[in-house]
């Protein structure tokens, strides 16, 4: 059987495109393989969001082309954002690329995947390179690729219209596109149907979702009355689009995770309007008030920019006020990082590399200690958790998620991925819960 092996990179959005291709080659006979050198395909999924993230990428590509000499017939797939950015580029900085295709072609991933392996008839396998290895997929049943997942994604829209002023999202996503109602209801359905308990909507924008009348607040309300569905997830929400109704329907059921994800990029309002957030500090917190009202005992977490072009010292101040005041239970924070093509792209930045770094720190020490107050706040708290798999090195020890974002560490005789069950928290190490049961 032909064998593919996936390193992904980047966000949940990229984890959940390289679980549909995934799915797609196991439907050609491809067995997920846990090594590169010995793989007949390797797929890498792209990020581009910060220029790190597509260093990284481009090394490991590089890496993988290298070894395919020893492999006879191994092929290089580069899939995703940076694929999407770079097109026919990509080939050229990186010879041994046997294909490159884009974020944007995601949604006719299955036709790509049809075209170099069709389904049905017979499949010459991909190491043969003169016609061996022959082989009727159709007559094998998919091979199981994963060991059964108790948790899943399910992308409802893609693309993003909101075009803030440092990312480059929009460009290589495209624009804002949700998926019908009846694709969504039933690949739900079939996840729970295969064992999966929580299931995380997502959407580079996922509360503009709206498709055929139906917006996202009516999505979830849907989703909530599908039985043997635990738990409900989503992720990312734009501020702007984050109303009173949305967290109405989120307070309305036990079903949905008391966890909002709700980046704010940065706390000045010159910032904020130069980066195009489309809202204020205030206005900000105003949200969060009206969020801990209806949910008081939610995790609200964020995204935090440090360094976005001509920002000052004093600005970069309030930012650091705000995170102090939103008491985000974890955020995750970056340094701005040009990206061409943007509008922030063409501003002078006016700050050192040196300066932005400092300014990460500062804000990176002070929401860990938020993070670790938070954490140990909670220590003695009955959690509702679900367990997701057994922790690796530790003999009755699995790891689980609360109602909230909390990691929490079960030790506990008997349990199983997917139980969910109350737990009593009795330590913390400041970025997990330890729990017993
Ligand atoms: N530089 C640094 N961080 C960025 N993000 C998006 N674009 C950039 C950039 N050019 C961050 C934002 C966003 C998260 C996914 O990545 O905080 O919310
Ligand atoms: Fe990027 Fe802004 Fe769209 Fe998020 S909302 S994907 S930060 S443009």
């Amino acid at each position: 059987m032909p064998s593919v092996y996936f390193q992904t990179f980047g966000c949940q959005m990229n984890a959940a495109d390289s679980d549909a291709v995934r799915a797609l080659l196991s439907g050609r006979g491809f067995e997920l393989c846990g090594s590169p050198a010995d793989s007949d395909l390797i797929v890498v999924n792209t990020c581009s969001v910060r220029e790190a993230a597509e260093r990284r990428a481009k090394s490991r590509i590089a890496e993988f082309a290298g070894g395919k000499k020893a492999r006879a017939g191994q092929r290089l797939w580069v899939i995703g954002c940076m694929a999407e950015r770079l097109g026919d580029k990509l080939k050229e900085e990186i010879p041994g690329v046997d294909l490159g295709a884009g974020a944007k072609q995601m949604e006719r991933s299955g036709e790509a995947v049809e075209a170099h392996f069709p389904k049905g008839g017979a499949y010459v396998g991909i190491n043969a390179n003169g016609g061996c290895d022959v082989s009727g997929v159709e007559r094998l049943s998919p091979p199981l690729f994963s060991k059964a997942a108790v948790t899943g994604f399910v992308p409802v829209m893609r693309g993003c219209d909101n075009y803030c002023a440092y990312c480059v999202v929009p460009y290589v996503r495209g624009n804002e596109r949700s998926v019908p109602y009846e694709a969504i209801e039933s690949t739900v359905k079939e996840k729970v149907g295969s064992g999966v308990k929580e299931i995380t909507f997502l959407g580079q924008n996922v509360n503009s979702y709206n498709h055929g009348g139906i917006d996202f607040p009516e999505l979830l309300s849907r989703m909530a009355g599908i039985s043997g569905l635990e738990r409900i997830r989503f992720t990312t929400s734009h501020p702007k689009d984050c109303t009173e109704r949305l967290v109405g329907v989120v307070a309305s059921s036990q079903k949905f995770a008391s966890h909002i994800h709700l980046p704010v990029q940065a706390g000045s309002d010159r910032i904020l309007a130069l980066m195009n957030r489309k809202y204020t500090a205030e206005s900000y917190r105003s949200l969060l008030d009206m969020i801990r009202t209806r949910l008081p005992r939610a995790d609200i977490t964020s995204d935090i920019m440090v360094g976005f072009p001509t920002e000052s010292d004093a600005e970069f101040r309030e930012t650091l006020e705000l995170v102090r005041c939103a008491r985000f239970t974890t955020a995750f924070m970056f340094a701005y990082s040009p990206r061409a093509g943007t509008a922030a792209a063409s501003m002078e930045e006016g700050i050192s590399k040196a300066e932005k770094m400092a300014r990460l720190s500062e804000l990176i020490a002070l929401q860990t200690g938020i993070t670790r107050e938070i954490y140990d706040k909670t220590v003695g708290e009955e959690l509702e958790v679900l367990v997701t798999e057994r922790q690796q090195k530790r003999d009755l020890a699995w790891m689980g998620q609360d109602a909230g974002c909390k990691r929490v560490l079960i030790s506990c005789e008997g349990l199983a991925a997917g139980t969910i069950l109350k737990v009593k928290a009795v330590r913390s190490s400041g970025m997990t819960l330890i729990a017993e049961c």
